[in-house]
C-alpha cells in the first residue's frame, strides 16, 4: 500500500504540484498586475489630469480669444468712456492723416490690400494705449502669425521721423475713430501754410515771381500733408507704395488738364494702366482738396522737374 501510496502520492504530487505552479502563477501574474496598476495609476492619474489641465487652459483660451474678438462690440455695447482731449485728437488726426491714412484711410475704414479696418477693430479695442503704442512702434510682418491680410503694417507707419509721443496722440484718435461717444467735434482739418523752407524753395523755383511763388509753395505744403505717404518727401517715391513724381515720364509729358483729371480721379490696381498693383486713390485720398490745390500741387511738381533737369 505504502509502496502504491508513494508513488500514488508522488504522483498525485507531481500531478498537483504542477496545478499549484500554475495557481502560484496566475497569483503572481495577479499580484504583479495589481502592483503594476498601483505603481501606474499615479502617473495615469496625472496625465489624465494634465490632459484635462491643458483641455481647461485651452477651453480657458478660447473663451479668452472669444472676448477679445468682441471687444469693440463690447465697447460700443457699453457706457462711453471719458471725453478725449480736442487737443490731443486734433494733434493725433494731423498725425495720422500724414502717415496713416495712405494705408488706412482718413476715416481709418481702411483700403483694400494695403491697410485694415481700424474702426472696428477687435485688436485694437482689446489693448490699452501704451501696448498700442508699442504695437504701432514695432509693426507686424507679412510673415506673423498674427498678420491677417498677407500685407505688413511697416514699423511706425513708415515713419520713422514719428515720436512716441505722437503715437500717442495717435492712438487716442484710434480711440476716437472706434467710439466717436468719446470724441468732442473737431475743427475743420485745415490745410498747413508752408513753412519757411517751402516758401524760400519756391521763391527759387519761380525766379522771384512772387505769385508762382505762392503757389508753388501752398502745392508742397498741401502735397507734404497728403500725397509724401506715398510719394515721398520731394516727391521722390517711397518703395511699393507710391511712385517717384520728379523722374516721372507720365507727368512730365501730361499737361496740367489732364494731369489735374488724373489725380481727381486716381488709378485702382485693376485699371491696365496701373503698373505697380497699388492703388492711387482718387485726389491722394483727401477728398478735401479742391482743383485750386491740386493745381499747386502740380505747379510744385513741375517746379520739381525743372530743379532736377537743371541739376539744382
Ligand atoms: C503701408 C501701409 C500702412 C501704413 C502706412 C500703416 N499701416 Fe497699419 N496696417 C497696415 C496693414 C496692411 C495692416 C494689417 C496687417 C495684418 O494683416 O495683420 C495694418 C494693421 C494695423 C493695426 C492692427 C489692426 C488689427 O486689427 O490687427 C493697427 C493698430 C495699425 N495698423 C495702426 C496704424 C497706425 C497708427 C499707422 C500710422 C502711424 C499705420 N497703421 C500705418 C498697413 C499700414
Ligand atoms: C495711398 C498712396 C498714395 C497717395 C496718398 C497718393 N498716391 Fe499717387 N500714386 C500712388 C500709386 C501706388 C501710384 C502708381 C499707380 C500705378 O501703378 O499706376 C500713384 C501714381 C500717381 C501718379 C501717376 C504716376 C505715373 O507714373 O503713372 C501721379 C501723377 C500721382 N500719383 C500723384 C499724386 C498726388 C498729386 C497725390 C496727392 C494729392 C497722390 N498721388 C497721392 C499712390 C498714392
Amino acid at each position: 500500500m505504502t509502496a502504491f501510496n508513494v508513488p500514488s502520492r508522488t504522483a498525485d504530487n507531481a500531478e498537483r504540484s504542477p496545478g499549484r505552479s500554475y495557481d502560484s502563477g496566475i497569483r503572481n501574474l495577479v499580484w504583479a498586475v495589481l502592483v503594476g496598476v498601483a505603481v501606474c495609476l499615479p502617473y495615469v492619474g496625472l496625465g489624465a489630469w494634465r490632459i484635462e489641465g491643458q483641455r481647461a487652459a485651452k477651453r480657458e483660451a478660447r473663451a479668452a480669444y472669444a472676448a477679445r474678438l468682441a471687444s469693440h462690440d463690447r465697447l460700443i455695447g457699453s457706457p462711453p468712456g471719458p471725453m478725449l482731449p480736442e487737443d490731443v485728437l486734433v494733434r493725433g488726426r494731423a498725425a495720422f492723416d500724414a502717415t496713416c491714412a495712405a494705408c488706412h484711410t482718413r476715416e481709418g475704414t481702411g483700403l483694400r490690400g494695403m491697410g485694415s479696418d481700424l474702426t472696428r477693430s477687435w485688436f485694437v479695442a482689446s489693448m490699452d494705449d501704451r501696448s498700442l503704442v508699442g504695437f504701432v512702434a514695432a509693426g507686424r510682418p507679412a510673415d506673423h502669425p498674427d498678420n491677417s491680410t498677407g500685407v505688413a503694417m511697416p514699423p511706425r507707419g513708415a515713419n520713422d521721423a514719428l515720436t512716441d509721443e505722437e503715437l500717442a496722440d495717435i492712438v487716442a484718435y484710434m480711440r476716437a475713430l472706434q467710439d466717436p461717444r468719446r470724441a468732442p467735434t473737431l475743427p475743420e482739418r485745415t490745410i498747413a501754410g508752408p513753412s519757411k523752407e517751402q516758401e524760400a524753395q519756391a521763391l527759387a523755383a519761380a525766379g522771384g515771381d512772387a505769385e508762382l511763388a505762392g503757389y508753388i509753395a501752398h502745392g508742397a505744403a498741401v502735397f507734404a500733408s497728403t500725397c509724401s505717404a506715398c510719394h515721398g518727401k520731394d516727391a521722390r517715391g517711397v518703395a511699393k507704395m507710391g511712385k517717384d513724381l520728379v523722374a516721372n515720364e507720365f507727368v512730365k509729358t501730361t499737361g496740367d488738364d489732364d494731369l489735374l483729371a488724373f489725380i481727381k480721379r486716381g488709378r485702382n490696381p485693376g485699371d491696365p494702366l496701373n503698373t505697380t498693383k497699388l492703388d492711387m486713390p482718387a485726389r491722394g485720398g483727401n477728398p478735401a482738396l479742391s482743383d485750386d490745390d491740386l493745381l499747386d500741387v502740380i505747379e510744385y511738381l513741375r517746379s520739381m522737374q525743372r530743379a532736377a533737369k537743371s541739376g539744382a
